[in-house]
């Protein structure tokens, strides 16, 4: 029987239109524009405005992928939206994406892997349409960080933004995804956290008094040595030099962990997809937001190989090495 493997069909993203500009923050707590550009490499961000929520970038990012590929809601048969910001407990984001785009039946639903959602949810896509499951899956990351980032802690919140992005897998005799790798250790949950839950005190929860937090120095340094590994694991696994990959798309979450990604793989910053400085870190917005930026402005060709990583809070961390 012939193999049977996925490939991304179509890009798409979506950004809220309000920025917020490191001179904004500087009139809000205690930095500077060249301290945020120069241990991060930020130099704005969006910010979902008041009447918008993560679902409005998710449908757009969705619409625009699903565009690119040219399918509707009628042909979707698996959605699946990485996000840590839904805009409801329940019904999930995949259900609620379905409400907003008229389809009816198929499985959907969201996952919670902080930054490297998009990629777990790349991973499981493509396992259903290898498995034959699935003939056309709509993978969505999207986050609004901005509702859970503290204002006033200037550790967190010069670093965090809102968007979407979206791709269409398919099946196709050649491998698209070459390879998805995935890891956890939750051993580090108290570096990168949000401290509370529905369950778990539900009244700081929903009173909204609580923010993301983090120990950036610490998670600097982890995301460094987990993300160096996980480039070299997904293409020794395939014994590729990495001379042959053409793009490293990265997670956006630092400049200098971006280079030093690059570094261990003797990349030049050229053939890496920086999106950082517009976008600020999305979470799992940034990786298939980056990839739709240098789908449609013509960098990313059809039959390159790109490399996508993404690191965040769990620790979970991921890669996927694709043919584009
Ligand atoms: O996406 C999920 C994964 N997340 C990440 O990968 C984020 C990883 N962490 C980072 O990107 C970096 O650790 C940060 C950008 C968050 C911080 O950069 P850093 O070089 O690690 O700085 P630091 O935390 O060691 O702080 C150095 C100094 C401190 O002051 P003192 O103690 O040396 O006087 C901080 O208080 O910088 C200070 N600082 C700031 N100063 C101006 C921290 N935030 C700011 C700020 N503006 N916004």
């Amino acid at each position: 029987m012939k193999n049977i493997y996925s490939r991304i069909a179509g890009t798409g993203s979506a950004l809220p239109e309000k920025v917020l500009t490191n001179q904004d923050l500087e009139k809000m707590v205690d930095t500077t524009d060249e301290w945020i550009r120069t241990r991060t490499g930020i130099e704005r961000r969006h910010i979902a405005a008041e009447h918008e929520t993560n679902l409005d970038f998710c449908e757009q990012a969705a619409r625009n992928a699903m565009q690119a590929a040219g399918v509707g809601p009628d042909d979707i048969d698996l959605v699946i939206v990485g996000t840590t910001t839904p805009d409801q407990v329940f019904p999930n984001m995949g259900c609620l994406l379905q409400q907003r785009m008229g389809m009816h039946g198929c499985p959907a639903f969201s996952l919670e892997a902080a930054c490297a959602g998009f990629i777990y949810a790349l991973d499981i896509g493509d396992k259903y349409i290898r498995a034959g499951s699935a003939r056309c899956a709509l993978i969505v990351g999207g986050e609004t960080l901005s509702r859970m980032t503290d204002y006033t802690d200037r550790g967190t919140c010069v670093l965090f933004g809102d968007g979407a992005g979206a791709v269409v897998l398919q099946p196709a005799d050649q491998p698209g995804i070459i390879s998805t790798h995935l890891h956890a250790d939750g051993k580090y949950a108290d570096l990168l956290y949000f401290p509370s839950g529905v369950s778990k005190k539900p009244e700081d929860f929903l009173a909204g008094r609580d923010f993301i937090r983090m120990k950036g120095n610490e998670v600097f340094k982890i995301a460094v040595h987990k993300l160096g590994d996980i480039v070299v694991e997904a293409l020794k696994t395939n014994n590729m030099p990495p001379e042959q990959l053409d793009w490293l798309v990265p997670h956006q979450a630092n400049l200098r962990i971006i280079e030093a990604t690059a570094r261990k793989l003797k990349m030049p910053m050229e053939r890496v997809i920086l999106t950082i400085q517009e976008h600020g870190n999305t979470s799992t917005a940034s990786v298939p937001m980056a990839l739709d930026v240098a789908v449609r402005d013509g960098r990313i060709q059809r039959g390159q190989t790109i490399l996508l990583e993404a690191f965040g809070g769990g620790f979970t961390w991921g890669a996927a090495l694709i043919r584009y």
